[in-house]
C-alpha cells in the first residue's frame, strides 16, 4: 500500500495552445484520477506546466521575428488560463523557464556528470558555416529522398510522412542563411541507457505487467531492441547550459530538462518536497499521451536510476490518439479545437467538453471526435438523462413539498433491490477508477442517472400523490438521495456541474465514502429550487463549429498547392497549330441531364459556333452571357451529350479544382487570335 500519490501530466510545449486531443489524451482523465483521490480523502499532488524549450519554439520565434522567451511567454499564460477554466486541479502550474527549474536541471546534470554517468562521444554535425550555428534537424531542409518533394525536415518529410535523418536530403540547405550545411565536429555527453536496461526489464516486463498493453508492449518491443546511449546535450542557444566548463554553446537536450520539470515544479509547491520523490511509501504516476512514452518508461526513469534516490513511476496509463472527425489532428494544419476558442465560443460548457472527451476517450485505440456526436452525447444523455432526473426529482420535490425533503417510509422490496444496483454501480465505478478505465467508469455514473429515470418512471410518484402519499414522500426522499450521490460520483468527471447540485441540495462537502449511502440529504432540509444543468446544443452551434472547421480544410488545401511541372518544351511551330480566338458569348444553358456541362452559342465573327464546356459547377449560365471568352478554333468537334462541341472554352483550374474562364482584359473584336 501506498500513503500518498503524485501525479504528473505531461509537460505540454508552450509553442502553441492545447487542443483537445491533449485534453483527451492526458489533462481530463488526470484531473478525473486526482479529483477521485482527493474525495477518497488521500494525500495528492498534481502537477502540470509548460516545456518551454526545444527547437520548435526557436523556430516559431523566429518565423515570427520575437524571441523565443515572447513565445514561451505568450503560450504559458494561454495554456494555464485555459486550464485553469477548465476545472483542470493542478497543485501547482509552473515553467521549464523558472529559476528553480534551472537550478534543479543544472543540478541533476551535473551530478550525473560528477558520478560518470555520462559517456562523452564526438560526432560530425551539420554545421552552418554563414551562421556560425550548428543545424538541429529541424533547421536543415531539403528535397526528400523518397518522395522527392522539396522542404523536408532533416528529421521528417511531412509530405510522406518518413523518418528522416539530415545526412538523408538531396541538396540539403540551412533554414538560418540557406547556406550549404557542412559536417563539422562536435562532442556530447550521452546516457547510456544499455546500462540500465536490466534493471528497466526487470521493473517493466517482471514487476508491471498489470500496466497498459499499449504501454507495456512499447517498453517491450524497446528492451527487445536493445538500448543505445542517447544524447543529452544539443548544439544551440536556446535552453539550460550545461553546467560543466568548456560547454559553451550547449544545452541541456529539451528531453532531459522537461521531466526534471516535474520535479523542480513539485520543489515550487512544496517544501516538503522530498517525500513525494524519494519516500518509498509514495507512489508516482505519468499522464501522457503514447508518443511519450519511450521518454517516461525508459529515458526518464535511467536518469532517475543514475541519480540515485528517487522512485520510479508506478504507472503510466499512456493513452492513444484523439482524432478529428475522421482525421489527425494537426497543430499547423489548424486541424484542431483549441481549449482556448471553445472556451470563448462555448461559455459554460466546461463540463460538457469534459464528458464527451471522457466518453470518447482513447484509451485502448485511436478515437475520434465529432461536433456531430458532442451535440447528440449533450442533448440525448447530458439533458435527457442526467440532467432530465435531477430536475424531475428536485421540481416535484418542490411542488409537493414546497421543497423540504419528506421523511421515507418503510422500503419496498423494489426499494432496495434499486439501492443495491446504485451500490453496484458506484463499485464498479471505483474499481474502474481504481484501474485507469475512465471511459468505463463514466458509464458507470451514468448508469446510476439511469437507474433514478427508472425508478420514477416505474413508481410514477406524479400519479402517486393522489392515493399515496406516504409511498410519494419515500419515492421522492430516495430520489433525492440518488441526486447526492449523482453529485458525488460526478464531482472527477464534471466539477462544476456537481458543485451546483451539491449547493442545490445542501451537501456541504463531497466525499467519496458518501457514494452508495442513502442518507445524505436529511429530512426536512429545505433544498435549493429547481434548475437546469444542462441545455439543448443547437443545430446553428454545432454548424458554426463545423464551418470552422471546413475553412481551415480549404484554406490547407490552397496552402498546400503546388502548380504542376512544366509540360516538355515545345518549339513556336507546334505553338502557332493551335487556333486560339477571343469570342463572345451569345447564349450559355444548362445541358439537361448533364450536371457538369455548359452549352454556349457563341460570336466567334464567323457567323457563330456551338461549344460544349465543363464548367456548369462553377457558373450559373446567365452570368456568363455577354463575356468575351477564349476558345480553340481549330479544336476537332465531337459530341458531347448529344451536342456537337465545336472547340474548346480555355479556363484555369484552382488550387481547389474550381474552373475560372479566360477573359481578354479590355474589350477585343470577336473572331480575333491570341497568340
Ligand atoms: N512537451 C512534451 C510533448 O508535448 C511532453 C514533455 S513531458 C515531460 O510531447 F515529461 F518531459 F515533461
Ligand atoms: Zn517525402
Amino acid at each position: 500500500m501506498y500513503k500518498r500519490t503524485l501525479i504528473t501530466s505531461a509537460l505540454p510545449y508552450a509553442n502553441g495552445p492545447v487542443h483537445i486531443g491533449h485534453l483527451a489524451g492526458v489533462y481530463v482523465p488526470a484531473d478525473i484520477y486526482a479529483r477521485y483521490l482527493r474525495l477518497k480523502g488521500e494525500e495528492v499532488m498534481f502537477i502540470g506546466g509548460s516545456d518551454e524549450h526545444g527547437v520548435p519554439i526557436t523556430i516559431k520565434a523566429r518565423n515570427e521575428g520575437v524571441t523565443p522567451q515572447d513565445i514561451v511567454d505568450r503560450y504559458h499564460k494561454i495554456i494555464k488560463d485555459s486550464f485553469e477554466e477548465l476545472g483542470i486541479s493542478f497543485d501547482i502550474y509552473g515553467r521549464t523557464t523558472s529559476k528553480t527549474h534551472h537550478k534543479t536541471a543544472s543540478d541533476f546534470f551535473r551530478t550525473l556528470y560528477d558520478k560518470g554517468e555520462f559517456i562523452e562521444k564526438t560526432s560530425e554535425q551539420l554545421y552552418d558555416e554563414e551562421a556560425g550555428e550548428f543545424l538541429a534537424d529541424r533547421y536543415v531542409v531539403g528535397t526528400c529522398p523518397h518522395c522527392g518533394k522539396d522542404g523536408a525536415y532533416g528529421d521528417q518529410c511531412e509530405a510522406c510522412g518518413t523518418s528522416l535523418s539530415p545526412s538523408d536530403l538531396i541538396n540539403p540547405k540551412s533554414k538560418l542563411s540557406g547556406s550549404t550545411p557542412v559536417l563539422k565536429e562536435t562532442s556530447h555527453w550521452y546516457l547510456p541507457l544499455d546500462k540500465w536496461e536490466p534493471k528497466l526489464r526487470e521493473w517493466i516486463l517482471e514487476n508491471h505487467k498489470e500496466w497498459r498493453p499499449n504501454v507495456y508492449g512499447q517498453c517491450k518491443s524497446w528492451l527487445d531492441l536493445g538500448l543505445q546511449p542517447r544524447a543529452v546535450s544539443r548544439d544551440l542557444k536556446w535552453g539550460i547550459p550545461v553546467p560543466v566548463e568548456g560547454a559553451e554553446g550547449k544545452v541541456l537536450y529539451v528531453w532531459f530538462d522537461a521531466p526534471i520539470g516535474y520535479i523542480s515544479n513539485t520543489i515550487d509547491a512544496t517544501p516538503d518536497w522530498e517525500k513525494w520523490w524519494k519516500d518509498p511509501e509514495s507512489r508516482m504516476i505519468h499522464f501522457i499521451g503514447k508518443d511519450n512514452i519511450v521518454f517516461h518508461c525508459i529515458v526518464f526513469p535511467s536518469m532517475l536510476m543514475a541519480h540515485g534516490g528517487y522512485n520510479l513511476p508506478d504507472n503510466v496509463p499512456a493513452n492513444e490518439f484523439l482524432n478529428l472527425e475522421d482525421d489527425k489532428i494537426s497543430t499547423s494544419r489548424n486541424w484542431a479545437v483549441w481549449l482556448h476558442e471553445y472556451l470563448r465560443e462555448l461559455p459554460g460548457k466546461q463540463d460538457v467538453l469534459r464528458y464527451v472527451l471522457t466518453a470518447n476517450a482513447p484509451e485502448t485505440k485511436d478515437n475520434n471526435f465529432t461536433w456531430k456526436d458532442f451535440q447528440a452525447r449533450n442533448n440525448n444523455e447530458l439533458v435527457a438523462i442526467l440532467g432530465n432526473f435531477i430536475n424531475r426529482a428536485t421540481v416535484l420535490i418542490h411542488k409537493y413539498y414546497g421543497g423540504m425533503i419528506p421523511a421515507a417510509g418503510d422500503l419496498s422490496e423494489s426499494d432496495k433491490s434499486m439501492m443495491e444496483e446504485v451500490r453496484e454501480s458506484i463499485r464498479s465505478l471505483s474499481n474502474n477508477l481504481d484501474n485507469f478505465k475512465f471511459r468505463e467508469g463514466l458509464k458507470d455514473a451514468m448508469n446510476v442517472a439511469r437507474i433514478g429515470n427508472k425508478y420514477l418512471a416505474d413508481n410514477e410518484p406524479w400519479k402517486l400523490i393522489k392515493t399515496d402519499p406516504v409511498r410519494t414522500a419515500t419515492i421522492l426522499n430516495l430520489s433525492i438521495q440518488i441526486c447526492a450521490n449523482l453529485a458525488v460520483i460526478f464531482e472527477p468527471f464534471m466539477p462544476f456541474m456537481a458543485a451546483r447540485l451539491a449547493e442545490q441540495l445542501r451537501l456541504k462537502e463531497l466525499k467519496w465514502d458518501m457514494a452508495g449511502s442513502f442518507d445524505l440529504v436529511a429530512d426536512g432540509i429545505e433544498i435549493g429550487s429547481p434548475e437546469l444543468l444542462f441545455e439543448k446544443i443547437d443545430d446553428s452551434v454545432v454548424e458554426f463549429q463545423i464551418n470552422k472547421l471546413e475553412d481551415a480544410k480549404k484554406k490547407n488545401i490552397l496552402d498546400e498547392w503546388k502548380p504542376a511541372q512544366v509540360k516538355e518544351t515545345v518549339e513556336f511551330p507546334t505553338f502557332e497549330k493551335m487556333d486560339i480566338r477571343v469570342g463572345k458569348v451569345l447564349e450559355c444553358e444548362r445541358i439537361p441531364k448533364a450536371d457538369k456541362l455548359l452549352k454556349f452559342k457563341i460570336d466567334d465573327g464567323m457567323g457563330g459556333r456551338t461549344i460544349v464546356s465543363g464548367i456548369a459547377k462553377f457558373y450559373n449560365p446567365e452570368e456568363l452571357v455577354g463575356k468575351e471568352v477564349c476558345f480553340i478554333a481549330n479544336f476537332a468537334p465531337r459530341k458531347l451529350k448529344g451536342v456537337e462541341s465545336q472547340g474548346m472554352i480555355l479556363s484555369a483550374e484552382d488550387a481547389d479544382g474550381r474552373l475560372v474562364v479566360i477573359s481578354p482584359s479590355g474589350p477585343v473584336k470577336p473572331g480575333s487570335s491570341v497568340g
